[in-house]
């Protein structure tokens, strides 16, 4: 499904609603990649996200702790404690969208993992364009909140935020860097770093 309007991610998750029907469905922004642990199996974070789903029924979202400058760039909770456990779901009990620093409720971030039931679609088709003028899904999400209705946990994954150019290159270097082969030869390139300072 192609979104032709850049009208908010709330608006792009609506136009996949006649595809979803009446199921709940999960949305992984690609944007964010989620690399879990070696020694875990691969998706190890989202399998737990879902299992939260199949266990209670109510919607999961993962999140992470942030810098307090970031705060205004992603979702942010809102959390009676914030030193949750990793991997342990708890409620949130709101979540707002890029708030500003001295307003964000916590530094725990939405990091693009969620798994939802049918009704955010509704809440959707009735959610009116929020922060940045367009139609967030963290809006919708914040009405399931406060009926108490918005799991969430903290993984332990490391996250690369490719929508900048750092966050793009590191997930690459860290992607490459579990591949054995790729991994020597990029050790093979590097070795000598001097030609990185000439000018
Ligand atoms: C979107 C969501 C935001 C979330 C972020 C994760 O924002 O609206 O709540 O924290 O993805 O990357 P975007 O990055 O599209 O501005």
């Amino acid at each position: 499904i192609r979104q032709h309007d850049a009208l908010g991610l709330g608006h792009a998750v609506l136009c996949a609603s006649h595809l979803v029907g009446s199921e709940p469905f999960a949305v992984l922004l690609p944007d964010v990649l989620v690399l879990d642990k070696t020694a875990r199996s691969n998706g190890y974070s989202f399998k737990c996200l879902a299992d939260a789903w199949n266990r209670t029924g109510v919607a999961q979202i993962m999140v992470e702790p942030v810098a307090e400058e970031d705060v205004e760039k992603y979702g942010i909770i809102d959390t009676a404690n914030q030193d949750h456990e990793f991997f342990t779901p708890f409620m949130s009990q709101g979540v707002v969208e890029k708030p500003s620093r001295e307003t964000a409720p916590s530094n725990l971030a939405v990091l693009g993992r969620y798994v939802l039931p049918n009704q955010v679609m509704e809440l959707l088709e009735n959610t009116p364009a929020g922060a940045g003028g367009e139609i967030q899904l963290t809006d919708a999400l914040n009405v399931l909140a406060k009926k108490g209705d918005l799991g969430a946990f903290k993984t332990d994954a490391a996250t690369y935020d490719c929508g900048n150019k750092g966050g793009f290159l590191a997930a690459n270097i860290a992607v490459g860097m579990r591949d054995e082969a790729t991994r020597a030869y990029v050790q093979d390139r590097f070795n000598g770093l001097d030609r990185f300072s000439e000018k």
